[in-house]
């Protein structure tokens, strides 16, 4: 062979890959409003930063004529690339050939980026599209998917972990993105599910439709499985961009300083007129936030599922952190199972990646009841009291207003090792409210009692129960506040507090693992 033909030879291979299963196919999916594994990978990375490997590689099924279809990459593009120039590690699914179903060698691909990204200390992104496992393959794909779960579990908590979810995502290929860190889904193009609407309707006789067994609204509403709902595949990519601008490249690593001109003492009045007279009035959390952060930009996730505990990324003075916050918009903030779960698996990659955290508090308690009993709220709730506890990143707490009871102790208290715990002068923190603490102190002087009288005994008791214990001073005077602040100093005080932790070091006892109440 001589060189010119040699080298035509490998133009026209490298030609023949990036079309995948061909134009008609790409003109399908088009039509659908997707796009191919190609351009997803170059709307995600840096201009020209893809660094492509396996693009020759090809199945070895020889079942059902496969042997006489084969395309060149196999239905997955995979390999490096920068974002705002930082490294990561990439894999596309290509629905354009055989459905980005995964076949023997397509989970090798995968394998192979994600060992690449733990050995290189970088993340990896893998965009989902994908009918699951390959069925002209049989237990070989089930191999692959157990090989890239594998790797998914001893890559947590090492180098974070993202998935985008594209179009579908069945059987299989749902637990790859369940076990990574985040998952981003675009709205009525994708969907996620374990077994579709015929198995469903013949298991269990149940008529439902793709969108709502799996599409993005039931998973960032009802499952929380995923973290971001995105208009269209283009949001979708710009939603992964932003949130790996908070992440370190690994856990060895502190998150990029991202400087800004947003000045550290901003002041903002407004906070001192946050909270309602009436204490029953809700507010919004998210009100808060925003005043204080940097360019008062929060990048919230999981906005829909679980409202009443907020959870997201945002900045201060630079310093990327992760927030959680009760919400006394939704549900007065309470919290039940589903925002302890919530709240405390963010808490765990925060802790995981070295993000500092930065707690709001406004909590009425833990939800009472037969529902959330039944559901497990006492495991549950020990989920985010452990993930606080076990947390050893700076920690920084601000109470606005209610902390009580065993809620008061769960999020990020003192003696769960909160490093900074501020109060607002409206801050109420005691074991419980006045209304039900008077009714249980009180029930023998109202015994026989006129309801009339009794009511006015109860609003007497109430007063005097609200003003000696709806205050923060008591708290303050025992050091479990470490200072009482003006809401407008807020900024300021996070800003120094994060600085003053920045080299923060707390050592844990030797152990394998702890044994969270999962
Ligand atoms: C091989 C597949 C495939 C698969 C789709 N294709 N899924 N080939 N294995 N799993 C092929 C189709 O034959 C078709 O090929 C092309 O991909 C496009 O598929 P369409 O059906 O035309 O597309 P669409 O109408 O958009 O429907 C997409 C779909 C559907 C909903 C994903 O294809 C589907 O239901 N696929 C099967 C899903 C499934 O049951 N997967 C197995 C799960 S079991 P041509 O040549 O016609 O273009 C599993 C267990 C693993 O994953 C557990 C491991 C732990």
């Amino acid at each position: 062979m001589n060189t010119a033909k040699s080298l035509d030879e490998l133009i026209n291979l490298r030609a023949e890959a990036r079309v995948g299963g061909g134009e008609a196919k790409i003109a399908k999916l088009h039509e659908k409003g997707r796009h191919t594994a190609r351009e997803r990978i170059d709307a995600l990375l840096d201009e020209c930063s893809f660094e492509e490997f396996d693009m020759f590689k090809v199945h070895r099924c020889v079942n059902f004529g496969m042997e006489n279809t084969k395309f060149l990459g196999d239905g997955i593009v995979v390999g490096s690339g920068t974002i705002n120039g930082r490294l990561v590690y990439v894999y596309a699914q290509d629905f354009t050939v055989f459905g980005g179903s995964l076949s023997e060698t397509m989970s090798e691909k995968i394998c192979k980026v994600m060992d690449m990204a733990v050995k290189c200390g970088a993340p990896v992104i893998g965009l989902n599209d994908s009918g699951g496992a390959r069925i002209q393959e049989g237990i070989e794909s089930l191999a692959g998917y157990t090989n890239i779960l594998y790797r998914n579990v001893a890559c947590s908590g090492v180098i974070p972990q993202l998935s985008g979810i594209f179009g579908p995502c069945a059987g299989g290929a749902v637990y790859s993105p369940a076990l990574t860190d985040f998952t981003v889904m675009v709205r009525h193009n994708s969907y996620m599910f374990l077994t579709g609407p015929k198995v469903v309707k013949s298991v269990t006789h149940e008529d439902v439709g793709v969108e709502d067994l799996g599409g993005a609204s039931v998973h960032t509403t009802k499952s929380g499985v995923a973290h971001l709902a995105a208009d269209d595949g283009a949001q979708a990519i710009s939603h992964l961009r932003e949130m790996l601008s908070y992440m370190p490249q690994n856990n060895m690593e502190k998150p990029p300083i991202l400087e800004n001109e947003d000045p550290l003492d901003r002041a903002e009045a407004i906070l001192d007129e946050m909270i309602p007279d009436n204490p029953n009035q809700a507010y919004d959390i998210k009100d808060v936030i925003r005043e204080v952060v940097d360019e008062k930009h929060f990048f919230e996730l999981q906005a829909d599922y679980a409202a009443n505990i907020v959870i997201g990324f945002a900045r201060f003075g630079g310093q990327s952190v992760g927030i959680v916050a009760n919400q006394p918009n939704v549900l007065a903030g309470v919290l039940n199972n589903d925002a302890s779960i919530k709240a405390a698996r963010f808490v765990r990659f925060c802790d995981c990646f070295n993000i500092p955290l930065v707690t709001f508090v406004d909590v009425p308690g833990f939800m009472p009841g037969t529902v959330e009993e039944y559901a497990g709220i006492i495991r549950n709730g020990a989920k985010l009291l452990y993930a606080y506890a076990e947390a050893t990143v700076p920690k920084i707490t601000i109470t606005t207003r209610k902390s009580y009871g065993g809620a008061h102790c769960v999020m990020s208290s003192k003696q769960l090792d909160g490093d900074l715990n501020y109060a607002w002068p409206t801050a109420e923190i005691a074991v419980m409210g006045g209304k039900g603490a008077v009714e249980i102190l009180n029930a023998r002087d109202i015994k026989g009692k006129s309801p009339e009288e009794a009511k006015a005994i109860l609003a007497e008791k109430e007063k005097e129960y609200t003003e000696r214990f709806a205050n923060p001073y008591v708290a303050a005077g025992r050091g479990y506040v470490d200072d009482v602040i003006l809401p407008r100093e807020t900024r300021l005080r996070v800003i120094r507090g994060l600085r003053m932790l920045q080299d923060k070091h707390r050592t844990t006892h030797p152990k394998k693992h702890g044994n969270i109440p999962l």
